[in-house]
């Protein structure tokens, strides 16, 4: 494997500096955002054991992500109805600016490999074919982008990642050591925290937020 397969694994986070609200704000850059439709987040047929769909088993994805320890690179976020709930259960994977659709996700088993996928891509720097447990249950949903249409729409506020001592290891926000309330010392190195909760998070287990 060359050092540039692996680098999206193992490289350390970039931030873009984004003005809000008056504030500037360091955002993680990531490689991309798993997106798992759930019921508890108000969708209206995937998990729906009721109108005989399979559960879906939020707690396997959770535990997954954490540890896999991914979490500065690809995002898990549980959502609302995806759109084609007549294919769910679903799941929408954004990585290396693709989208890969997932649907009929009916059995736990098939949670690991879809995690698995999201680190052999993470390895390889690019997005690669599916593995065969996976192929028949990704679909194209969106057109693809037209011929040498794609535009970087960001241009002009990226930057190293120069001020990575003041994100929250844990959520992965910007907190000014001059002001946070909440800090830790682990490994000779001070991290501080935005809210008691990521202190806490952090404190049970620091290699999972320290890579
Ligand atoms: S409820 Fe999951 S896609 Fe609509």
């Amino acid at each position: 494997m060359s050092a540039e397969e692996i680098s999206f694994h193992t490289s350390p986070p970039r931030t873009v500096k984004v003005h809000a609200r008056g504030e500037d704000f360091r955002i993680v850059q990531l490689v991309g955002n798993l997106l798992v439709c759930s019921r508890a987040h108000g969708n209206c047929c995937c998990g729906w054991t009721e109108k005989g769909r399979a559960p879906v088993n939020l707690d396997l994805y959770q535990q997954e992500w954490e540890r896999r320890r991914i979490r500065n690179k690809v995002h898990l976020s549980f959502t609302g109805c995806l759109g084609p709930c007549a294919v769910g259960n679903n799941v929408l994977l954004q990585i290396f600016g693709r989208s890969i659709w997932f649907k009929d996700l009916n059995d736990d088993a098939l949670i690991p490999p879809i995690f698995d996928y999201i680190e052999t891509m993470l390895r390889a720097g690019r997005v690669i074919a599916p593995p065969t447990q996976l192929a028949s249950h990704i679909y194209e949903r969106y057109l693809p982008p037209p011929e040498e249409g794609y535009e970087a729409l960001g241009t002009g506020t990226t930057e190293d990642g120069g001020g990575l001592e003041r994100l929250d290891p844990v959520c992965l926000m910007d907190v000014d050591p001059a002001t946070a309330r909440w800090q830790s010392e682990y490994e000779g190195r001070t991290y501080y925290f935005c809210a008691p909760g990521c202190k806490k998070a952090f404190d049970r287990e620091p290699t999972a937020y320290v890579s």
